[in-house]
């Protein structure tokens, strides 16, 4: 116990710096993470575990690490495809973020030449998204942020606006700029 007066409460956050995920195949969790998310593998180690940490780019120690699971054979079965509504208990998806619309625009078509299923894609208020699952099942979202000034207006207004997409074909591609402005007062959003 301190006597250095009364807690002032936590302190604010400045994010997630990253996550460590248990993994039932390490080698396909790599492919997964670098072949079609592009994160840059950093270091393998053994520690009694087998972990691999992964980078978004410079300026970044690990994003995200994996560790290999001791018993393969034992982990629940990986469900056929990412559902969005709750089935269990734990992470429900991943949201990795790419760094503008031309990198996102980028990014689907790769998902979509790699054949990787989508489960969802739409338009939130605050991103532009696709989900897809990771080799454990575990939910991955790719997105782009939307610059602030379109969103912070009305954030709860944003977040539960949905614009659905098509998942597959030339729709699934396609992203539009004229996206609608959320403002404090009501009426005024575009
Ligand atoms: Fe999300």
């Amino acid at each position: 116990m301190t006597s250095n007066g009364p807690s002032k409460g936590p302190a604010r956050p400045v994010g997630v710096n990253h996550l460590v995920l248990n993994v039932r195949d390490i080698e396909a969790s790599h492919r997964f993470y670098t072949e079609i998310l592009g994160f840059e593998s950093v270091v393998e180690v053994d520690m009694g575990t087998e972990m691999r940490f992964y980078r978004s780019g410079p300026g970044h120690h690990h994003d995200i690490a994996l560790a290999q699971v001791k018993d393969p054979a034992d982990q629940p079965p990986v469900p056929d495809r990412y559902r969005v509504s709750a089935r269990r208990a734990g992470v429900n998806h991943i949201a990795v973020a790419y760094p503008d619309r031309e990198s996102f625009l980028q990014m689907l078509h790769h998902l979509q030449d790699n054949e990787v299923p989508i489960a969802l894609r739409g338009n939130h208020g605050m991103t532009h998204s696709a989900y897809i699952m990771d080799p454990d099942g575990n939910g991955i979202e790719v997105l782009y942020e939307l610059p602030a000034d379109v969103w912070e207006g009305d954030l709860p207004k944003a977040m539960m606006y949905f614009e659905n997409l098509p998942k597959e074909g030339p729709g699934m591609l396609e992203d539009r700029t004229d996206v609608p402005v959320f403002a404090a007062e009501a009426g005024t959003g575009a």
